[in-house]
């Protein structure tokens, strides 16, 4: 049985020395563990499942299967990345499955959060698992568990992780940074030879963009969504916000409001800006963003985005607001 025991004596992992250490004694012991059977592992895209991935990729090639899922909720161009990175730069195993009309379809006319996040998770189990089943000879599982998940074993991610399964599907797990904290993992993935951006990644919570298009989705306001939230963090990356602020995005609320456009009327849903800084995302703080920044990004998703005519800025900190939305 593998320890979920952090030894005290465990040094924490800064540098790329420290981090090429690590690799080199995961990749053995994932070696050890494994022998020459199949793990299956459910890809996000997000920085654990990632530097998970690129770790059995090192340590055990083929014998890893990657599945991942796009449920149609992802940030613009995030499916693709994990297609360019795993597929074709690491040569890994990948199986894509595009779900977007399976996930949209049951989501069509679902107006409460709650229920919305259930449909999400318990399609996105029912998705992993029909291609489980397709695979032969898959013994272990691996997970982008780390540290504070098991500390908090309550915590968000209970929500998302592929914990659930079906019970007639045991699988072994295999969870090679459960003893990392955040950075370390990040530091581990850059190590790895990961893209920056990938690594460094925001927070996304597994529902996704779900959660973010408020109310009953529909597939004109999450796509304005997604063009938006695109425009928002380009502008963060240029303007050398994206590494100061801890996460930020918009969200589209199912309401019109009357404008102009070309000298016509234009109803459109409002786009919000949230940005927060955080340690650990019980609490936030609003991250100041320059005011000619604003007007920028206003000018810019107001005419870029068909559907939008108006940008709003949430300055609530949480507490009260949550980060997200719903
Ligand atoms: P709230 O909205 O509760 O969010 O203030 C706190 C942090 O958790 C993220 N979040 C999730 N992460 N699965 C996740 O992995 C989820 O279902 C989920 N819901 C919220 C949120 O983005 C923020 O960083």
């Amino acid at each position: 049985m593998l320890s979920n025991k952090r030894p005290d004596s465990m040094q924490r992992i800064t540098t790329p020395e420290l981090a090429n250490a690590f690799i080199d004694e995961q990749v053995r012991e994932i070696r050890e563990q494994v022998g020459d059977k199949k793990v299956l592992l459910a890809l996000s895209g997000g920085v654990d499942s990632s530097v998970v991935a690129a770790l059995l990729i090192k340590a055990i090639g083929k014998q890893l299967v990657c599945v991942h899922v796009n449920h149609g909720l992802m940030r613009k161009g995030e499916s693709g990345q994990v297609i360019d990175v795993f597929g074709k730069s690491l040569d890994a195993n990948l199986i894509y499955i595009d779900a977007t009309d399976r996930f949209l379809d049951l989501l069509a006319g679902v107006a409460e959060p709650e229920k919305k996040r259930k449909i999400i998770g318990a399609e996105f189990i029912k998705v992993f698992a029909e291609e489980a089943r397709k695979l032969q000879g898959i013994a272990f599982l691996a997970q982008g568990t780390i540290y504070p998940d098991i500390l908090e074993s309550k915590g968000v991610k209970a929500h998302h992780n592929v914990g659930g399964l079906p019970e007639d599907m045991e699988f072994e797990l295999v969870e090679p940074v459960r003893l990392l904290y955040k950075d370390e993992v990040r530091v581990v993935g850059e190590a790895l030879g990961l893209p920056h951006g990938m690594v460094y990644r925001q927070p996304f919570p597994g529902p996704g963009l779900g959660v973010r298009c408020l109310g009953a989705i529909t597939r004109d306001r999450l796509h304005a969504l997604r063009e938006a939230d695109a425009i928002l963090r380009e502008e963060f990356d240029k303007n050398g916000l994206a590494g100061k602020v801890w996460q930020y995005f918009i969200a589209v609320p199912d309401m019109k409001s009357v404008g102009v456009k070309n000298d016509q009327r234009y109803e459109g849903w409002p786009a919000i800006i949230r940005a927060v800084n955080t340690t650990d995302a019980m609490t936030a703080t609003i991250e100041e963003i320059p005011y000619a920044l604003l007007h920028h990004i206003t000018d810019r998703i107001t005419h870029e985005v068909d559907g939008i005519n108006r940008v709003l800025l949430d300055l609530t900190p949480k507490p009260i607001g949550t980060i997200e939305w719903e």
